[in-house]
């Protein structure tokens, strides 16, 4: 399935990961890129020794393209230099594009790539040198930069851009990567299908809240606010719901670098299997594409089924 997209970063079929830290351990990230998708890692909060350290695991366990993902707010750009010397795609979400990070990072060797929420902002990406434009409908799970859905500004978007496109928010069967393809995307950028996968290092009773709920259980919010204020997410509506109950002040724990670190309640955190408390009270990020989310599965078998089902798709539709 060769399209702009998998042609400009070297991967076999149009899938992205999603780089959603906290839940992308180092083998989902190879499993999604051995199946033929491009791989993901997000590497917030991480000093520059910590990034390569993760480099060298990907590295030892896959050969194919795994991309490294840094949010705005908590960017270190000695981390953006190690990491575009040594991925083949380095990509920034949430703030204006800045075409200083696009051209420092792509000086290194890395393609570039900004996710973003409006046609005027994609704009700005491509302006700004970036090799490819994420667009990020309001369907998207996590932190949403989008404030429209998804179809609309990707129609648009494909209409103004000359970069490959990759397209965000809801997708999670081969009918919606099918639908984006034809729509103009080179790819989908899949979160929330994705932490049910079985490499995911998401904590099993987030995953079983996915595995549960319904697009209509989601909902966009600034609740979980805690070290990123003023940035809306969509989460299960369930975990404000719980969160709410709690009073004030650290509820539970994550590992960091091998210490325990206090998890705040309203914090921007996600829980990983090694995370304790409440865990129903945290951030549990999901896009509307979770009505699709019905089974953990092995990564390489969702990208096959994705990948295959589109193509047939596709085909078909060709008559
Ligand atoms: C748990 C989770 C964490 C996320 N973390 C990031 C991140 O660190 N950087 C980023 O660019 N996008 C992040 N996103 C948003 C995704 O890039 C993407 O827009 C979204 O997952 C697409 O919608 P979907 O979840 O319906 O597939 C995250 C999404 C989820 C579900």
């Amino acid at each position: 399935m060769e399209t702009s997209f998998t042609k400009l970063v070297g991967c076999g079929v149009p899938i992205q990961l999603a780089a959603m830290p906290g839940v992308v351990s180092v083998e989902l990230a190879a499993a999604v890129a051995e199946a033929g998708g491009l791989g993901m890692v997000g590497v917030p909060l991480l000093p520059p020794a910590a990034v390569e350290a993760l480099l060298d695991e990907i590295a030892a366990r896959t050969r194919r393209p795994v991309g490294v993902n840094f949010l705005m707010p908590f960017l270190d750009p000695a981390c953006l230099d190690v990491a575009a010397r040594r991925a083949p795609v380095v990509e920034l979400f949430y703030g204006d594009p800045d075409p200083e990070l696009v051209v420092r990072a792509r000086a290194h060797g890395a393609r570039v790539g900004w996710q973003v929420g409006s046609v005027d902002e994609a704009r700005a990406a491509e302006r700004a040198g970036c090799d490819y434009v994420v667009v990020q409908g309001t369907e998207a799970g996590g932190h949403v930069r989008g404030r429209e859905s998804l179809l609309p500004l990707l129609a648009r978007a494909a209409d103004a851009l000359g970069v490959p496109i990759v397209a965000a928010g809801g997708i999670a069967t081969a009918r919606d990567l099918a639908a984006v393809l034809a729509a103009g995307a080179g790819a989908a950028r899949i979160g929330t299908r994705f932490v049910a996968a079985a490499e995911s290092e998401a904590h099993p009773k987030y995953v079983a809240a996915l595995l549960a709920a319904t697009a209509a259980d989601t909902c966009l919010t600034e609740t979980f606010s805690g070290m990123w204020p003023d940035a809306p997410h969509r989460v299960l509506a369930s975990a404000i719901a719980a969160a709410e109950r709690l009073p004030a002040g650290p509820i539970g724990e994550m590992q960091l670098l091998g210490q325990a670190v206090p998890i705040e309640r309203f914090s921007v955190i996600v829980p990983s299997k090694d995370t304790t408390g409440p865990i129903e009270a945290m951030a549990l990020y999901a896009g509307e594409s979770v009505g699709s989310v019905t089974a953990v599965q092995p990564a390489a078998e969702i990208v096959a089924e994705l990948a295959t089902g589109a193509e047939r798709l596709l085909r078909a539709a060709r008559g």
